[in-house]
């Protein structure tokens, strides 16, 4: 597999993501079809898009004159284990791992789904909005549903144009014309063993071209271990698949497209865990290098972005969760260094905003995937009025990147941890390179030297990295507590936030974040001996105010830890940051909570890659 520096990873991501992450409802496909056993890579690929959803998993191959099905609820690894998947063999298969939309979690409703007469078996990642009215249609005609899935439809829809006379390619887009909704979907036949269809609506699908072997998925990490040539399909695309050739339609018109594979400049190092034990904790380890590779921005879309924030009528910054706190951060440094109001709703909440959404109004969107339903909607919603879109994303293919005026990208490569971790880093550098384009537009910015800049934080993570085996012992000591405090000031307030949702998606201990200037306000009466508080409270205006808080919970019996770059005794634990440039010391003081909350995990036991109840993207309101 080639191998490249981090910047030819970077500029790879805007191929690589159009194709990988465009995760509209969650849920992954791989299929593969060869002259060999695809079993292998079915499973395996299979295993690397799991963190698309991971409550049922399945997979189907044609084999001997037939479609044979394994499937069931539970993770990937258990369904493998209590089906033997791995004993399945055939030359073509199709493989799903579901986060369930249509359907409770059960066996039943696992994908693969098969037509009555066994004839087509389709996986599926979407929602068909349509399959009601086609489901009574179908019953009227006779077919029988063995799930309450919208997929199942498919199958036998494909199956009636089957039984109409027309020949696979043509049954299957026509079917595929009859759905409404979103749809990446893939189709393996009983009596047409070498040959997979797939099609895309609103859903990524990608091919991968190997020798005498190709694949389909919803994302390329997907067969990247077998090629690093790929087929990014475009909506309403068809594609044929077989072991020597493939070959994409047209939906529209059925005309065929003639479209050259790209080469993927990624390893397979960067899809999987390395020496570390889950993918969180990996990507929490790659922030020396993805902070610095979030420096790499096209000089021109940065001062584009930033002068349309700086001749904005108004401005709303907004996100969801993780991506919300790094949004505070910008819009913080908006008001307090560039003068320029700004508005910071959280996406779900834009109705209280929308009413200011006009032409001349500028609203800036922070997101990983690109996908979140919260955050696609308020953009929607201030375009229709007018005003303009940009974004900060990881995902450069995403939804959010296309439908943005301006997208600037992270640059930080798969984040495949469904807990935000090296993505919020990056975010903060982006928006910071942001902020610091408008000061040098108004003047007050000279000589910017943002390449220095990246190899001093790249180093700063690096330092605190090393408190790892202190934050070790804080979770040996705290991993039984019912409850959490995480308190700070200003500019480190979001990062309180921040580390307070962490705790809470990989340990499940209820946590808090809050200002520190609002304990007294009512949270200090649930302070009592042993409770744990985080203090983050880097030197600088409010570090002594915050100190007092401190003292008064210390006071009330609170441990406190403090995360700083200046030591004080008040402190019962105390994490030494490096101090750096106050705009970047978020970066820094997130990564020790990013720790605590992965071995607070780990400790109790929980997946820290897979957190109970959460997927990746969340594409549902
Ligand atoms: C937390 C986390 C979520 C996401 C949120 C927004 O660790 O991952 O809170 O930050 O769902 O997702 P994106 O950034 O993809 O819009």
């Amino acid at each position: 597999m080639k191998k490249g520096p981090i910047n030819c990873i970077n500029i790879l991501c805007l191929n690589l993501y159009d194709a990988y992450t465009m995760p509209k409802i969650v849920c992954g496909i791989i299929g593969c079809t060869s002259d060999e056993n695809v079993v292998p890579e079915v499973l395996g690929g299979l295993k690397r898009v799991e963190y698309r959803g991971y409550d049922s998993a399945g997979i189907v191959v044609a084999v001997n004159g037939r479609l044979e099905v394994r499937k069931g609820a539970g993770r990937i690894e258990d369904v493998e284990k209590r089906l033997k998947l791995s004993s399945m063999k055939g030359k073509t298969g199709l493989g799903h791992t579901r986060w369930a939309t249509h359907g409770n979690v059960s066996d039943r409703n696992a994908h693969p789904h098969i037509s009555c007469m066994g004839e087509v078996a389709v996986v599926h990642n979407g929602i068909i909005d349509n399959y009601i009215q086609l489901k009574e249609e179908l019953l009227k005609r006779g077919h029988k549903f063995r799930s309450d899935t919208d997929t199942e439809v498919i199958a036998h829809l494909v199956e009636e144009e089957l039984k109409a006379g027309r020949d696979y390619l043509h049954a299957s887009l026509f079917a595929f014309k009859k759905l409404s909704g979103q749809y990446a979907v893939a189709l393996i036949f009983r009596d047409m063993p070498d040959l997979i269809v797939g099609a895309r609506k609103d859903a990524p699908l990608v091919l991968g071209v190997g020798k005498g072997k190709n694949f389909i998925a919803s994302d390329a990490i997907a067969f990247i271990e077998y090629t690093d040539k790929a087929i990014f399909l475009d909506n309403m695309e068809l594609a044929e698949i077989r072991p020597e050739r493939i070959r994409i339609y047209r939906m529209e018109d059925g005309r065929e497209v003639k479209k050259s594979p790209v080469q993927l400049a990624w390893e397979v190092a960067d899809i999987t865990k390395k020496e570390h034990a889950h993918f969180t904790l990996k990507e929490i380890h790659e922030q020396p290098l993805t902070v610095r590779s979030a420096f790499y921005q096209d000089p021109s879309k940065l001062r584009d972005f930033a002068s349309s924030i700086l001749t904005a009528k108004s401005v709303f910054i907004t996100g969801a969760g993780t991506s919300f706190h790094a949004s505070m951060l910008m819009a913080y440094r908006l008001r307090n260094e560039a003068r320029i109001r700004s508005e910071n709703f959280l996406s779900g909440e834009y109705r209280q905003f929308s009413q200011w959404f006009e032409k001349g109004t500028v609203v800036v969107a922070f997101s990983q995937s690109g996908e979140t339903a919260d955050v696609l909607e308020a953009v929607r919603e201030a375009k229709k009025k007018g005003a303009m879109v940009v974004s900060i994303v990881n995902a450069v293919g995403s939804t959010l990147a296309r439908e943005s005026d301006i997208a600037l990208p992270l640059n930080c490569g798969p984040e495949i941890g469904v807990a935000a971790t090296k993505s919020f880093t990056a975010q903060v550098v982006v928006s910071n390179l942001v902020v610091d384009t408008i000061l040098e537009m108004q003047g007050s910015l000279r000589n910017r030297a943002d390449e220095k800049e990246g190899e001093i934080l790249s180093r700063a993570v690096e330092r605190v990295l090393e408190c790892e085996s202190q934050v070790k012992e804080l979770v040996s000591m705290y991993s039984n507590k019912p409850d959490f405090y995480f308190v700070a000031r200003g500019y480190s307030y979001p990062v309180a936030l921040e580390g307070a949702l962490k705790l809470k998606e990989l340990s499940y201990i209820h946590a808090e974040g809050m200002p520190a200037s609002e304990l007294k306000h009512g949270t200090l009466a649930l302070i009592e001996e042993g409770t744990p508080v985080v203090a983050i409270n880097p030197s600088g205006e409010n570090h002594s105010d915050t100190l007092s808080n401190v003292e008064e919970m210390v006071a009330r019996g609170a441990h406190v830890i403090g995360i700083s770059d200046e030591a004080s005794k008040q402190y019962t634990h105390f994490i030494m940051v490096p101090k750096i440039e106050s705009k970047y010391m978020p970066v820094v003081e997130v990564v020790p909570l990013q720790l605590l909350a992965y071995y607070m995990a780990v400790e109790r036991e929980n997946d820290p890659d897979y957190p109970r109840n959460l997927a990746k993207s969340v594409t549902v309101k």
